[in-house]
């Protein structure tokens, strides 16, 4: 893997990092082919639990797509970039383990986008999050008029798009669009504390339970609700529900792989 997206693990959480401080994250297609390959890798070793997501440097999480690389592109490959951009998101947040945003700074156009795509969104107390593209005469395209108004609702995430305001971390909390923000210093530990709790849990039913709610979104009720049974009785193959309610029955701690 190349240095423009860092990769480690500490027991059983990933941490992946974007590593372009200099452009302030911006994401290029190495980045994101990067990003990718990353998250394919995590996929598949089944240690990793939960997944902490952030970007190097005091400044910046991700200032959006890199304007650079995007100014000369032709149409076609510019929807080929914004293609790119959609499957490598769609790839986080659909991935095996809950991926938490660590949003330690700005995070603009496909920096919001990206945290969109996070399960859980941490903001520090200096982020600002937006979606300013329509200066650059463009609009957010790596999903981001999907997840936006689906986080914030369509009159907010309207708003935003149009006025291309950096939202302060106070005002996305206020509006759904993080979890929670916490003081600069105290950003990682955080996250870690998050991660921790996540992984007393067990991680087969958050995987399944993470299934269910990404698809349903985008399903009728009525096949929703099949499709969330046919996972729960899934739930039933495993030795966590074993161990789960064998445990709640003991009453004992559980203890999950
Ligand atoms: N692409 C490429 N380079 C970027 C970048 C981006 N998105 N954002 C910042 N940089 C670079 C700057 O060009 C600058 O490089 P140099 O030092 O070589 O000049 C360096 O990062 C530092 O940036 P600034 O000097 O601008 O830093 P600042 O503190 O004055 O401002 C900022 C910070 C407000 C984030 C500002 O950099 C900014 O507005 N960045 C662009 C934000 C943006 O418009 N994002 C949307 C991109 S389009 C997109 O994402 C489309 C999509 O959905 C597919």
């Amino acid at each position: 893997m190349s240095e423009c997206v860092l990769y480690e693990h500490r027991g059983p959480v990933g941490y992946l990092t974007i590593n372009r401080p200099k452009a302030l994250n911006a994401l290029n297609e190495e980045v994101l082919l990067n990003l990718e390959n990353a998250i394919s890798l995590i996929n598949e070793d089944k240690r990793i639990k939960v997944v902490i997501l952030t970007g190097s440097g005091e400044k910046s999480f991700v200032a959006g797509a890199d304007i650079a690389a995007m100014k000369d592109m032709s149409p076609v490959e510019a929807r080929d970039f914004s293609r790119l951009g959609q499957r490598v998101f769609r790839s986080i947040e659909t991935a095996r383990p809950i991926v938490i945003a660590a949003i330690n700074g700005y995070a603009l156009g496909g920096g919001c986008e990206l945290a969109m795509a996070c399960d859980i969104r941490v903001a520090s107390e200096k982020a600002k999050m937006g979606i300013p593209e329509v200066t650059l005469g463009v609009f957010p395209s790596f999903a981001g008029t999907q997840r936006l108004p689906r986080l914030v609702g369509l009159g907010y995430a309207k708003e935003m798009l149009a006025t291309a305001k950096k939202v302060p971390a106070e005002e996305a909390l206020r509006i759904g669009l993080v979890n929670h923000v916490v003081p600069a210093e105290q950003l990682m530990e955080y996250c870690e504390g998050l991660a921790a709790e996540i992984c007393q849990h067990s991680t087969a039913a958050i995987a399944y339970g993470k299934m269910s709610m990404n698809a349903g979104l985008e399903m009728d009720m009525d096949r929703a609700l099949e499709h969330e049974a046919t996972l729960f009785g899934l739930t039933f193959s495993t030795e966590d529900q074993r161990e789960g309610m064998g445990a709640f029955l003991e009453k004992r701690s559980p203890k999950f792989p």
